[in-house]
């Protein structure tokens, strides 16, 4: 009797030893990326020590949890050489995975926004068990459906509001709001974000316009959670003022490139021959002031010559302070 008792007993030692001791290990890639929509792959693959030689599969669990500490939802399940009844989108990632194939990735065939989250890989074989946990993030792009402003059209010196509505992105992003000359004016806008049955986010912002402030052009633009700009559109809001044709918008750009160094180069001769006019004046009327008759032309001149000298005294200060 106490013989068979001793041998039960180092018996379950030996098991309790070769799980513990851990012969095999689950290893997964730590965050997994997958897009609404499409397939997501969870990457895990069972390692076995060097002293096992061909392991065999006896069960896996793939599970969905909803905290950390639940049980989990089993999404797809291979026991006693059969696979469960798995959930409808969920399979293994290997074609013809089979008990000796140690790819035990999970493939999401059309990925939800439900699908977002932490996944539990149980797995038994016939030399230990391992279990791991690995995250799916979920990844949905936005876009801009529509702008459109309230009054339908915009008058001018009157408020108006624009509107700016995205749809079909998650995790949840901003809309932003740029003017023509690319100035941001999300500040002064108001954002609301709904999310519908599917998980999507909805953002709806909404700009006021205020009278006499009002731009040509506003840019709508939508940045994903990461601060990824994902589209845009441009509204218009055809104040009177900036209701150009396409053509003449060009034109207008053509000239006003041509036009832009002409004034520069004739300001800058106007200029040149003002101050030579200038000089020539004030070196007739100083040689005038000496008749006492000229007294007002005098006066004149002594303000421009005082104008000089001070023109002059200011450009020499600076020399003046670096020698002190
Ligand atoms: C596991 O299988 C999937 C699907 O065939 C494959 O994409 C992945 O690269 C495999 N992983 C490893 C580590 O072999
Ligand atoms: C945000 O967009 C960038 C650039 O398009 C992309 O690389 C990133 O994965 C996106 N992030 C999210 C959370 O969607």
């Amino acid at each position: 009797m106490a013989s068979s008792g001793i041998i039960v007993f180092i018996f379950t030692v030996l098991c309790i030893c070769a799980v513990k001791s851990g012969f095999i290990k689950v290893e997964c890639k730590a965050e997994n990326v997958g897009h609404y929509g499409q397939q997501s792959l969870l990457e895990c693959v069972v390692k076995t020590s060097s002293d096992v030689t061909d392991p065999n599969i006896r069960m896996v669990a793939w599970k969905k949890l909803t905290s950390p500490e639940d049980e989990g939802d089993l999404v797809l399940g291979f026991n006693r050489g059969k696979l469960d009844e798995p959930k409808r989108g969920y399979r293994f990632a290997e074609p013809s995975w089979n008990e000796k194939n140690m790819n035990v990735s999970l493939l999401i065939t059309n990925t939800a926004v439900a699908d977002n989250g932490d996944y539990k890989c149980i797995v038994i074989t016939d030399s230990g068990d391992d279990s791991i946990v690995t995250t799916l993030k979920v990844q949905a792009k936005y876009s801009i459906s529509t702008v459109y402003s309230i009054p339908k059209k915009i008058v001018p010196n009157t408020d108006s509001t624009l509107v700016c509505e995205s749809h079909g992105g998650y995790p949840q992003g901003t809309i932003r709001w740029f003017d023509e000359e690319n100035h941001e004016w999300t500040k002064s806008s108001e954002m609301e974000a709904k999310q519908s049955d599917d998980g999507l986010f909805q953002l709806t912002s909404r700009l006021p316009l205020l009278r006499a402030s009002t731009f040509q052009k506003y840019i709508c633009a939508v940045f994903n959670a990461s601060g990824g700009r994902e589209d845009e559109k441009t509204f218009e809001t055809n104040i009177p003022s900036s209701r150009e044709s396409p053509e003449e918008q060009t034109s207008s750009a053509y000239t006003s490139k041509v036009v832009a160094p002409l004034v520069v180069i004739g300001s800058l001769i106007i200029g040149l021959l003002l101050l030579l006019l200038y000089k020539r004046q004030s070196q007739k009327t100083r040689r005038n002031s000496t008749a006492p008759l000229m007294g007002g032309h005098r006066h004149v001149s002594e303000a421009l010559q005082d104008v000089e000298e001070g023109y002059n005294s200011h450009e020499d200060e600076p020399i003046n302070q670096d020698q002190s």
